[in-house]
């Protein structure tokens, strides 16, 4: 079993690893040695903080072993990528990679024989999506019926609360006039929509002020994420889209102001940028839950890992 995308995790699946998260968080000391002896790869394209430390600090903490790879240092980008996948295979238990394309990560994930967890690609992002999901259960004691407005581009990170969120029953609210590439996946929404559970708020039709005023009035959550995503930020040929992006976006910044009254708790995933999706005032405010959010990431993904390893 892998973790690509949420799409074939089971309603069981995702409410088992949400539990035993939070199990892992409150009785750190049962899980201990749990997986003695075993190994993660982590394979990286990409910049990381949180993932790879949660990946790295909880297989360590587990009784495991972890060994990080800079994909630029290795053979990977001069060998056949099902050739490399294998031999890795072969010396590990698990491998958690940060793929640019979603394509190239589905190739790697269909040549291990072991586990593999898509530690975010251009699509998806679904060890957020279950860390989110564990902080939602924790605050608010339910996922059942809960509301969460997304504000921003819609990207990765929207995508996997939609997959994990339509699962559980958490309704997805999204206002997002900008939608990555990469991240277009109608029969995602199409599904989540069916249920009830995906909302997308057509922002050339609906006034920004009403959009935004209902969206947020009716939401437990609200959320946002990078309105660039980390491979585009250092990017000279994407540095006209970046400019156009920030002025565009630039109504759609959470801050005090529009939060101003509403009681909802506030996500983002990091890396925040203050001044940009969100203002840094509000990343410290008391209605915040992001750094509980970012520290559930390594307890989340030791649950990520006791399930893979057990079904594999
Ligand atoms: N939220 C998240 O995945 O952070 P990193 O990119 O630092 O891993
Ligand atoms: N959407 C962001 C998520 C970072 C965790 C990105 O891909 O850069």
């Amino acid at each position: 079993m892998h973790l690509i995308t949420l799409k074939p995790w089971s309603e069981t699946d995702i409410l088992e690893t949400v539990e035993n998260s939070l199990k892992i968080k409150n009785h750190p000391e049962k899980y201990r040695h749990i997986v003695g002896g075993k190994s993660l790869c982590l394979l990286f394209q990409k910049t990381s903080t949180r993932t790879r430390c949660a990946g790295e600090i909880g297989i360590t903490q587990l009784g495991g072993h972890a060994h990080y790879l800079d994909w630029r240092t290795t053979n990977f980008a001069l060998a056949d990528l099902s050739d490399e996948m294998r031999v890795l295979s072969a010396y590990v238990d698990i491998i958690l990679a940060r793929f640019l394309k979603h394509a190239e990560l589905v190739e790697a994930a269909a040549a291990a024989t072991v586990p593999v967890i898509n530690g975010c690609c251009d699509r998806y992002h679904p060890t957020q999506a279950l860390g989110d999901l564990m902080t939602i259960q924790e605050h608010l004691g339910r996922l059942e019926g809960v509301k969460l407005c997304f504000i921003g581009v819609h990207n990765n990170v929207c995508n996997s609360l939609i997959a994990a969120g339509m699962k559980v029953g958490v309704e997805v609210t999204v206002v997002a006039p900008e939608i990555n590439p990469a991240a277009v996946d109608k029969e995602l929404w199409e599904q989540a929509s069916r249920k009830g559970l995906y909302k997308p708020i057509d922002t050339d039709t609906t006034s920004l002020e009403s959009s935004l005023e209902k969206a947020i009035a009716e939401s437990d959550i609200v959320y946002t994420d990078t309105w660039v995503d980390m491979e585009f930020f250092t990017d000279p040929a994407f540095d006209k889209e970046r400019k156009r992006r920030l002025e565009k976006m630039m109504p759609y910044q959470l801050n005090a102001e529009l939060l101003k009254g509403h009681e909802c708790r506030v996500m983002h995933c990091l890396p925040a940028h203050h001044g940009y999706e969100i203002s840094g005032e509000l990343v410290n405010d008391a209605r915040s839950i992001i750094f509980e959010q970012s520290e559930n990431r390594l307890h989340s993904m030791k649950a990520i890992f006791l399930k893979l390893l057990a079904e594999s």
